[in-house]
């Protein structure tokens, strides 16, 4: 292994910048040369593909986003387009490529180590949603869930204030751990997620019973992939009568500064993925499971019965919101 290449796809992360700086210091530490992707599959596909030096990446593991540019490109999905980006590492000589994204973005590299042998592909799960398999964390993840829990401790003093119902809308996309520990953290009434069927009637008598025994305000916690805050707070006026608001926390999620958890995850993942491909591995993400490394091939991954909603974070929620 002489020449890796990284990008990062798809939405961006925080902690991004800190696993392209361990993929790219790893790397040069084993004497590999690095080059960076900018602007995800669409950079492979218009060899967008530049050389990166250890001081590419000085100064970069404290921000947010990603400095290699991200893009969802869904024409990746179509052979012709995807020859053209194998072209491009064929070209630059790349004999290895680390993608930095959610699942979608492991797909576009699994076809081309299907369709391309002698490049090696490895995955590295950067997604503040938390939804893939093979790890229980992902790069990003815990520091979305400190930016949820900062600004609903101050939405908090608000609802105190008025004795409102706050329904906070937050994103995850068909995954409901950002609501669930978002959730727990700040001590929501309810939290609504799509891995768990809700009965709105039942929140709102829950919130109905919270009033009457005197607490100031309640909040909700509902999961975009369930429904929209919106749709919620309309649900809930059938049954109950409170004056509730709803706050969209939208990418305020997705940005900032990484917190020091996600700094070393990233650090941990970068520096594992050059292990597996120095070791002549291929076509498999990287994870944490219990504090210890491990790499899981795309295949499994992309399996969709292995989802590790955290049933007992949820009823113990349940158990704390009485
Ligand atoms: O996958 C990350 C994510 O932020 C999801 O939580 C959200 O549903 C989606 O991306 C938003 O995508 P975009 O930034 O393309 O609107």
């Amino acid at each position: 292994m002489k020449k890796i290449a990284v990008l990062t796809s798809g939405g961006d992360s925080p902690g991004m910048n800190a696993a392209v700086r361990a993929v790219v210091r790893k790397a040069i530490y084993n004497n590999i040369e690095v080059y960076g992707v900018y602007q995800g599959y669409q950079g492979l596909i218009n060899d967008d593909i530049h050389k990166l030096e250890l001081g590419s990446v000085g100064d970069t593991i404290q921000r947010g986003g990603t400095f290699l540019y991200s893009a969802r490109c869904p024409e990746f999905k179509e052979p012709e387009v995807r020859q053209k980006g194998i072209a491009n590492l064929r070209k630059h000589g790349i004999e290895g490529l680390v993608v930095i994204g959610g699942d979608g973005s492991y797909r576009g590299a699994q076809r081309i180590s299907e369709e391309c042998t002698e490049i090696q592909t490895v995955g590295i799960p950067g997604t503040i949603d938390n939804d893939i398999n093979g790890t229980d964390f992902t790069i990003g993840f815990d520091t979305a869930l400190n930016t949820i829990i900062e600004s609903v401790d101050k939405i908090r003093d608000t609802a105190s204030s008025h004795a409102r119902t706050f329904i906070i809308e937050v994103m995850g996309r068909d995954c409901g751990d950002l609501a669930l520990w978002a959730g727990l953290s700040v001590g929501a009434e309810t939290i609504i997620v799509p891995e768990v069927e809700t009965d709105i009637k039942e929140v709102a008598e829950r919130i109905d019973h919270g009033i009457k025994r005197g607490k100031k305000h309640s909040i909700v916690m509902v999961a975009e992939g369930c429904m929209t805050g919106e749709a919620c707070a309309q649900e809930l006026s059938k049954y109950v009568n409170v004056d509730a608001r709803v706050s969209v926390l939208g990418h305020i999620q997705r940005g900032g500064s990484p917190t020091g958890q996600d700094r070393v995850l990233a650090s941990r993942l970068g520096g594992h993925a050059i292990d597996l491909l120095m070791q002549g591995e291929t076509a498999r993400g990287v994870g944490i499971r219990d504090n210890v490394l491990r790499s899981t091939p795309f295949d499994e991954i992309f399996r969709a019965d292995e989802h590790q909603f955290d049933y007992n974070i949820y009823e113990l929620t349940k158990e704390l919101s009485i």
